[in-house]
């Protein structure tokens, strides 16, 4: 019954990105739902089982993420950092519905402006804090098709100074607030970009991140000319391994 079980897949990702119209994100845990998980794997196991059904209920994805409590000795084995940009980490697959992901940023790190490639992106911090600057989309068309097919661009970089040849509009910054250690942040293309930075010139920062449906490309964008590139998503590791290293 393989086609069947593609079909609801496919269903499950219709209604997941037409939640992204209106879904905004909640601050605190829902009365109706498990007050707590044990730990990342209870975590994981509840996501699955969140994510079993034709339709998913996001807010109780968002709660799961609040509930879980951030302890060292579960993710350990996922905080793997590099000297020149932050790291992405893979947890969990998600059964191709969601992707479960540890980002560790040393001091000073940051990532490029960037969309969710029409996904809900919700960002947990596990340790330290992380400052979240959102920025408005440009007004051109921002979907996929319309994006440079053959350039990729780097989502671990940043790319402030770049020149482009067409005078474009400079994106326009709509507001900043920092993360602490437990608390869940949400973003998704119609609320805006955003860039995520570690301001801490002493103190690393680890983050968990959840993507649905998952995404391997999004958009990066320069904060001057509003130009969208396209940028493969990569891993740094996957499952507490090391990927091996391609060059391009
Ligand atoms: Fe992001």
């Amino acid at each position: 019954m393989l086609s069947i079980d593609h079909k609801n897949d496919d269903d499950q990702k219709k209604k997941l990105r037409e939640m992204t119209k209106s879904f905004c994100g909640i601050e605190k845990p829902l009365k109706n739902f498990v007050d707590h998980v044990e730990d990342l794997n209870g975590l994981i196991r509840e996501l699955h089982k969140a994510f079993s059904t034709n339709y998913v209920n996001i807010e109780h994805v968002n709660h799961l993420m609040l509930v879980y409590a951030s302890n060292y000795n579960d993710w350990k084995k996922f905080a793997k950092f590099d000297r020149y940009k932050y790291t992405r980490n893979l947890v969990d697959a998600g059964n191709d519905k969601f992707n479960l992901m540890i980002l560790c940023w040393n001091e000073g790190q940051t990532s490029a402006i960037h969309d969710h490639a029409d996904s809900h992106c919700f960002l947990k911090v596990l340790k330290g804090g992380l400052m979240e600057v959102k920025f408005a989309a440009p007004n051109n068309d921002t979907s996929i098709s319309h994006m440079e097919p053959n350039i990729p661009a780097d989502i671990g970089a940043y790319h402030a100074g770049e020149e482009h040849e067409h005078h474009e509009e400079q994106l326009q910054e709509l507001c900043r607030n920092t993360v602490y250690e437990n608390q869940v942040c949400y973003i998704n293309d119609n609320i805006a970009l955003h860039r995520v930075e570690n301001v801490s010139n002493t103190d690393v920062a680890v983050s968990l991140h959840l993507y649905c449906p998952p995404f391997d490309a999004c958009g990066v964008y320069n904060k001057s000319t509003g130009k969208r590139t396209k940028c493969p998503v990569t891993f740094w590791s996957k499952y507490g391994k090391r990927e091996k290293i391609l060059d391009n």
